[in-house]
This record gives C-alpha cells, structure tokens and sequence, in this order.
C-alpha cells in the first residue's frame, strides 16, 4: 500500500471513534520530548548490574533465539555505553527508549523503526491504535467506560508518545498491561503478602500498574541483561517510592531485576507467573528449560498470553510445542481482546 492509500485507511478505522476524539476531554498525542530528569545514581546500578552480569558464564540453553540476538545487535550503542561505564552516554539512550533502538521489539505499535522518515504516519496510526485499545477496554469494563485515570502513567522516564485524556497521561498499551495488572490483582485478593515472577517482563508496564494498585507486592523480573536495562531505567524512576534490587547488590528489596539465566539459581518463589508475548519468542528447548523452572517456583497460578498458532515470524515455539509441567492444570484460555489473533491467554493452576 502506498502512503497515501494508508493514511486514508487509517482515518477511515478512526471514523467510527469520533465520538472520542471529539470530546472535549481529548487532548491528542504528545510527540514532543519530555525532558524528564535522569537520576544518575540509577544509572550507576544499571551499569554495575549489567557488566557483572554479562562476565557471569551461564549454559547456552538461555540463549536468546536469532531475532533477539539481531535486537541485541541493534542495542549495540547501549551495550558499549554500559560496557564503557559511561553515564551520559547510557542516560542518553535509556531516556529517550520510547523512540530510539533501545525500544525494539518492546514499544508497542512502533510500525517504522525511526518515526523521523515520516512523523505524520507514525503518529495517526499510533494515534489509531491507542483509540482503538480503550475502545476495546471501555468495551470490556464492567461499566462500560473509560476509566482514563486507571491508565495513567504519569512518569515520563523514557521519552513516550503520550494520548492526554481528561488530563491523564496514557502510553501505547497501557489498557493491554492494566487489564493484566487487574488480573493478578484479582487472583492475588485474599493474600496479604503476594509475590510475582516474571520472565522477559520487557518494559515493565505489567509490573508498574500491579505494583502501583497491588498493596504489598514484592515482584522479581528476569530478563535478557540488555532489556533488562530498560525495564530497571522505567520501573526505578516511576516508582521512586519502591526498593530495587539488581544483580549483585546486597540488600533485600521488594523489587528484584535480575539476568534471564539467574532464575536457575535465584532462591524464590512466587503465587504467580507472568509471561506475556515471549516464551513463544524463543527456542523451543529454552522454552522447555523454562517451563521446568516455572513450575518448580511457582506456588499457585501461572498467566501467560503467547502465540497459540503454527509458527510464523518472530513467534518460534508457539504452545502446541510447549511441556507444561504435570504440576499445572489449565484452568482458562481466552482469546487475545486487542485484535492480536495469533496471540492466547492461558491461566494455568498448580494442583501439586
Ligand atoms: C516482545 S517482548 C515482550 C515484553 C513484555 N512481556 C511485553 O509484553 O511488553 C519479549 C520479551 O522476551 C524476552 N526474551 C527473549 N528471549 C529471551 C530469553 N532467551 N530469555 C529470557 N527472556 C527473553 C525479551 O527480552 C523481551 O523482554
């Protein structure tokens, strides 16, 4: 399709959401940068924490799969940063990861890789996606509405694209993690003290909203050294309020960020498990590795939402390929609700 025939095709899709870009409540997209403040200290963690991990030798069985390593490949400034410890050079990049290389493949709806070669694309149809996913969450709310405070994510560490509804502040797929947020919020209702895993938790959106509306979660991320990064520069500045801790350091905390392999050797356990968009990313005997150490840390439920379908593209081990441990019994599987048909979500129990 040439550009004009899609610009077209995108403002026919927004036709029918007049009523909300119509409003008065409707601020449209902010494009421009922030300039959110870095904080310097955080960034000194990043980089002790990413070279002590990357000089740790693990078994290759984490290894990430072709595609990841292409996105390693792409991160290569932020990995020399890192390597070369030098602080303005990493706050630099992690501060703008919305819209720079740092991002890939964790941004949502970043349809060209550099939104420079054509602004106004991007932002329609960014614009578009963002609509349609809280049409789709009013949709499935119980009162039908848009909640636009729930969804606001008003630390702008990163550099987002912002939608301003009613003055909140929403980024691409807020309504996705928030819906899983609310998820976990409910299995976890009568526990005073709950705990999550995660592996491959990206960006950290998932984790901000459950431990913004989550009282007393303690939460543990494993995930590539180079993603991990940028999930610790998010979660670290928009939740200041929090204690971290990250690979090496010795201090207890109710947030651990730590490299994918280390959950073999991580002593935890968790009352549920997320994977979202990312097991079906790897090769199948990573998958399979994996899975035995879900099973083995996991107390009660395990939620992911991967790739149900035959392999295509980037989704390598889609779950037909999967060895759920014996100790999980499926107990739901829905459809993905954002129009992502390839994609399921399936809520696993552990029965012993
Ligand atoms: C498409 S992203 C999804 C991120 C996040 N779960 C989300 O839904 O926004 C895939 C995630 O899987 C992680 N990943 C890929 N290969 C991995 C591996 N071998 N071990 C651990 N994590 C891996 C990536 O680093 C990334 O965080």
């Amino acid at each position: 399709m040439d550009r004009e025939t899609t610009l077209k095709v995108i403002e026919q899709k927004m036709e029918p959401f007049g009523f909300i870009t119509q409003s008065d409540q409707y601020g449209g997209l902010i494009t421009e940068p922030w300039d959110y403040p870095v904080n310097e200290n955080i960034i000194e963690r990043i980089i002790n924490a990413y070279n002590l991990a990357i000089s740790e030798p693990y078994d290759d069985i984490y290894d990430p799969n072709e595609m990841w390593q292409d996105s390693s490949r792409k991160r290569g400034d932020l990995h020399s940063a890192l390597v070369d410890r030098n602080v303005d050079a990493v706050s630099e990049l992690l501060n703008n990861f919305w819209g720079n290389e740092c991002g890939q493949h964790l941004v949502k709806y970043r349809m060209m890789e550099n939104r420079d070669d054509d602004p106004e694309l991007f932002d329609k149809y960014l614009e578009y996606k963002m609509i349609y996913d809280l049409y789709r969450s009013a949709l499935f709310s119980e009162k039908g509405e848009i909640n636009t405070a729930r969804f606001d994510v008003r630390t702008p560490a990163g550099n987002p694209y912002a939608m301003v509804m009613n003055g909140d502040f929403i980024v691409p797929a807020s309504p996705h993690y928030l819906r899983w947020a609310d998820y976990v919020g409910g299995l976890l209702v009568n526990n005073e003290n709950p705990s999550a895993g995660e592996l491959g938790g990206g960006i950290g959106l998932c984790a901000y909203f459950m431990l913004r509306d989550i009282p007393n979660l303690s939460y543990t991320n494993y995930d590539l050294p180079l993603v991990l990064a940028v999930n610790q520069f998010f979660l670290m500045h928009a939740l200041p309020d929090q204690t971290f801790r990250l690979y090496g350091e010795g201090q207890t905390a109710n947030i651990e960020l730590l490299p994918h392999w280390s959950i073999e050797h991580h002593f935890a356990e968790f009352d549920v498990f997320l994977n979202f968009h990312s097991l079906s990313e790897m090769r199948r005997e990573t998958v399979n590795n994996y899975l035995g150490w879900i099973g083995t840390k996991t107390k009660e439920w395990f939620l992911h939402e991967n790739s149900g379908d035959a392999q295509q593209g980037y989704n390598q081990t889609p779950t037909p390929y999967w060895d759920i441990p014996n100790s999980f019994k499926l107990v739901n599987v829905t459809p993905n609700m954002w129009g992502e048909t390839t994609y399921k979500e399936y809520l696993y129990k552990k029965v012993i």
